[in-house]
């Protein structure tokens, strides 16, 4: 099984009646028009590759389905939004990505949707897996910063450089970090980002931000604080902390070439 991802820039300005197009897909199409909400759709179709073009769904189709269909929900929604003065909540926004999930499933021929994903801020998203689930996928990205060592103290010192090679520096070496966090959450009930993000805040952020995770994270006086470990050691501190929301997965990035996700 094959799955196809797409993202579709587009931004619309709710004081205008309309948004021109523009000539620009990669910046935002619409364009944008003086200020205005800018918001990247991420589309996930699932389907057999058609022998005679290697593709599941020509991207250009995608494109045009989701500017034709999709697009419209959300601008006429937030601008009557904006018009009335209405604040937008994580419910209604959910609501819309349901109503683009309509808007969009049967026009891909056999492909169907996977996943619909709104990106609302390059650190925060909302992902639909089922229109008919009244649950979400709501992930936000968070950083800290850290040293570390790897090191196996089993191995000789000849062998630690030999596995683990400019990462076995005996003084450690730093790293930002990136770490993703996903709940699923009911946005019909009552979804507080404040709450959450204090959660990982509190649970995880304080504990390794600006440490040696080596040295003052207890966790890893027993294991490696390799990517896959901080990942383990993330959902470990994370699990069960939610009171809105359960945790789905995170993603812990050391470089931006390389990431670890872990669910447990
Ligand atoms: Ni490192």
């Amino acid at each position: 099984m094959h799955k196809l991802g797409r993202s579709v820039r587009f931004s619309i300005n709710p004081f205008l009646s309309a948004d021109s197009l523009g000539f620009n897909a990669y910046a935002s199409k619409p364009s944008a028009e003086g200020l205005a909400l800018y918001f990247e759709l991420w589309v996930e179709l699932a389907g057999p590759v058609d022998p005679s073009t290697g593709f599941i769904v020509n991207v250009t189709e995608i494109d045009a389905a989701v500017r034709q269909y999709a697009v419209p929900v959300f601008a006429s929604r937030l601008r009557d939004a904006f018009r009335a003065a209405r604040h937008v909540t994580f419910a209604e926004l959910s609501e819309l990505l349901r109503l683009a999930w309509h808007a969009l499933h049967d026009r891909f021929g056999p492909a169907q949707l996977s996943t619909l994903t709104l990106k609302l801020s390059p650190y925060r998203t909302l992902t639909m897996k089922s229109p008919d689930s009244n649950t979400v996928l709501f992930s936000e990205k968070f950083e800290f910063a850290a040293t570390h060592k790897l090191w196996n103290d089993q191995f000789s010192e000849r062998k630690n450089f030999e596995v683990f090679g400019k990462c076995a520096n005996p003084d450690g070496h730093g790293h930002n970090y990136v770490i993703e966090v996903t709940l699923e959450i009911r946005p019909d009930t009552g979804f507080n980002v404040a709450d959450f993000q204090k959660v990982v805040s509190d649970e995880l952020i304080e504990f390794v931000d600006h440490k040696n995770l080596n040295t003052e994270v207890a966790e890893f006086a027993q294991s490696i604080p390799t990517v896959e470990n901080i990942a383990t050691f993330a959902w470990s501190r994370l699990l069960g902390k939610f009171t809105s929301g359960n945790l789905s997965k995170v993603t812990v990035w050391e470089t931006d070439k390389t990431y670890c996700t872990y669910s447990g």
